[in-house]
């Protein structure tokens, strides 16, 4: 399935350009009507049930009977050997547990197979007083088969070595491209506020940083897959995914988001155009194989 057949299904988009739709559509009610397995990578974030500006908390067994319910369809809609990168954060169970990793509680409702957990652990946040102050969350890492799953190691290593020389007999020890980035990554969070406010923050309360969803995209997906952001915010995953060349999709329910993700995505298209046509003056022409390579039919 291409992205030319989802349109045919789901009908025109709130914002495209090539290799991207973007959908005011509930997620749910979208990827039912998806075909199965056409889908390489998802990547997303979704409402924690903790009563941000975007969601009304549930009683949390409908929150995770929810969960479990658009779960099953990314499953659904993933090809065989594709992936599922699942950021979670924490929420409070009255009399029981004032901040529990959701992992905990939705584990035995995802079908995939979990590879491994990721730690991003970022610097700023709120202060604690009467516990430690939280400066992580969690990024699981599921696929579909456990023997077959891309990793592209290579394309994420770290290249801030300590020891790049140090050597075993004779030969040097450290792969050139740089260190494998371990299971922890220590990685900016979008901040806001008036003097420590990042670079990318739009109006989302909730915004990827950029530099998590590439390392994410790069590691698990290869140029010409289909990417989903089923929760989409602010356009982040969209932008990662238009930039490495991988057709993306996006549903996000609240209008104001997709107004915000849309002139996002489209700010950063023509800003890659510019710097495009500016390196023409120095670069070659590029190849065939590095001209468009959307649409392309999934194999
Ligand atoms: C945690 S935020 C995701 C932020 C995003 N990762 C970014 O980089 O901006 C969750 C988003 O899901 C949206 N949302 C909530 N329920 C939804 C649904 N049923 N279908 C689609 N989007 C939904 C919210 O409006 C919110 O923007």
């Amino acid at each position: 399935m291409s992205l030319n057949q989802v349109k045919k299904i789901l009908g025109e988009p709130y914002y495209q350009s090539e290799g991207c739709l973007l959908y005011n559509l509930d997620c749910l009610q979208a990827m039912q009507r998806l075909q199965n397995e056409f889908v390489n990578l998802t990547l997303t974030s979704p409402p924690y049930n903790i009563g941000k500006e975007y969601e009304t908390p549930k009683p949390l067994e409908e929150f995770l009977s929810w969960c479990e319910k658009w779960i099953a369809d990314i499953y659904r809609i993933t090809r065989s050997n594709g992936a599922f990168w699942l950021n979670l954060g924490y929420l409070s169970i009255p009399g029981r547990a004032k901040a529990i990793p959701i992992p905990y509680i939705l584990w035995d409702r995802v079908p995939f197979y979990l590879v491994q957990e990721v730690v991003w652990n970022y610097g700023a946040g709120i202060a604690g007083k009467r516990f430690f102050s939280p400066r992580n969350e969690k990024f699981l890492w599921y696929v579909k088969d456990e023997n077959e799953y891309t990793f592209n190691l290579d394309d994420v290593r770290d290249p801030d070595v300590k020891y790049p020389n140090q050597k075993k007999n004779g030969k040097i020890k450290v792969n050139p491209l740089g260190k494998n980035p371990t299971d922890v990554w220590q990685l900016p969070k979008v901040t806001s506020g008036r003097n420590r406010s990042s670079k990318e923050r739009t109006p989302h309360p909730a915004q990827f940083p950029i530099a998590v969803v590439e390392r994410i995209i790069r590691a698990s997906s290869n140029p010409g897959e289909i990417v989903l952001d089923p929760f989409i915010g602010s356009g982040s995953t969209a932008i990662a995914a238009l930039d490495l060349q991988r057709p993306v999709i996006g549903f996000e329910l609240k209008e104001d988001y997709c107004r915000v993700a849309a002139k996002r995505i489209k700010d950063f298209l023509e800003l890659k155009q510019i710097r495009k046509a500016q390196g023409r003056l120095f670069v070659q022409e590029p190849t065939p194989s590095q001209t468009s390579i959307y649409d392309k039919e999934g194999s």
